[in-house]
């Protein structure tokens, strides 16, 4: 099959693709989404198949309203509405307790509860709303790659395997929204995103779990996408914890019989040398930039040169700095550079 792109102009036409239960990749704040009729399972099962996506991995569903939230989701909580309130549209996605029998176990992966985002993308929104019904929407990567930031990237992955892409450029935030989990009894980030711990508590005035309370070593991950490999590049990643470490870092890689990547800020990269066999990729200035061109780096190295080891600056893991060291940990299977 072809794969169209279309421009936000054209979103209409993404919509009626998306009705008649085709493919269509969708541009977020975050990443792009694969997205497709969340209430179609031939649609939803495709979706697993593009990504080739373990089938007990369940989807997000995208929702242009609250309203659609409570069709299929239990009542909402009185800490749930000041979230939705703070944070919608924006990259918080939220776990409820669903009514019986509300999404098809292909959405849920069989789970009582289903993940629910308001993204803070004009056009996707309005395909949302075009299309007439939410939309699920994993990342649109091949399952275990690194996720997409540009419709570049999804095109690398997915061309001919969806019907089409609504490209808005690329994405700001850069790594995947914050994972809530707010069917228990106390509220816990499954995953870290921009929206911080910290952000969610003042706005709750509870507590939030984070990953490090309680998945244990043993524990199954209660967000099942997490116990699968991810982010992972072809190349080796090795994290260079401190700017001090830097130094030693390059040097070692000087000696190295091959090209080298070099992923880290201008700061970095301008006040140490870098050698001949290593090719730089600016994460830019701060956390922020860092965040927004990691996936893109990763890529960048892996389609674009023959590099197969990447040496890759760490950042403080508090606020925005959390969510992206868990993704460069997962990209390097927690590989650091050691001096
Ligand atoms: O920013 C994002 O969230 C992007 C954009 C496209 O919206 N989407 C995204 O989807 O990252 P995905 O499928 O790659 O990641 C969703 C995560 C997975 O780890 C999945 O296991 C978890 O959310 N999840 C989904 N539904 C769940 C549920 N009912 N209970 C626990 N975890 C769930
Ligand atoms: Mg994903």
């Amino acid at each position: 099959m072809e794969t169209k792109i279309f421009k936000p102009a054209a979103v209409d036409q993404a919509a009626a693709l998306i009705a008649t239960g085709q493919l269509v990749a969708f541009p977020t704040e975050t990443v792009y989404g694969l997205g497709a009729d969340a209430t179609n399972v031939s649609a939803v099962k495709q979706v697993y198949q593009a990504k080739g996506r373990p089938s007990d991995n369940p989807l997000i569903v995208h929702v242009a309203d609250v309203e659609t939230v409570e069709r299929f989701a239990k009542p909402l909580s009185v800490a749930a509405k000041k979230l939705i309130k703070a944070f919608w549209p924006g990259p918080l996605t939220m776990i409820f307790n669903l009514k019986p029998a509300a999404l098809a176990p292909e959405v849920t992966g069989g789970l009582t509860t289903a993940a629910f985002r308001n993204p803070n993308n004009a056009a996707t929104l309005a395909l949302i709303r075009a299309a007439k019904t939410p939309i699920v929407g994993p990342s649109a990567n091949t399952s275990g790659k690194p996720s997409p930031t540009t419709a570049q990237h999804v095109l690398h992955d997915l061309d001919g395997k969806i019907a089409g892409i609504l490209d808005d450029g690329a994405t700001q935030v850069g790594v995947e929204s914050t994972v809530l989990d707010l069917s228990g009894a106390q509220p816990a980030i499954l995953r870290p995103g921009a929206v911080t711990a910290e952000q969610i508590e003042a706005v709750i005035g509870e507590p939030v779990l984070t990953e490090q309370h309680h998945v244990g070593a043993t524990e199954v991950p209660k967000a099942p996408g997490m116990k699968y490999k991810h982010y992972a590049p072809a190349a080796q990643v090795y994290i260079v914890d401190r700017a001090q470490d830097w130094p030693a870092a390059l040097a070692w890689a000087s000696k190295q019989a091959v090209p080298m990547g070099v992923m880290a800020t201008d700061q970095i990269l301008t006040t140490n040398r870098i050698p001949v066999n290593c090719e730089r990729f600016s994460l830019g200035e701060d956390v922020n930039s860092a965040s927004r061109e990691l996936f893109a780096g990763l890529r960048h190295f892996d389609t674009e040169t023959e590099i197969k080891d990447i040496l890759c600056q760490a950042f403080d893991n508090h606020g925005l700095g959390a969510a992206y060291m868990n993704r460069l940990n997962k990209s390097a299977g927690q590989t650091h550079f050691s001096v």
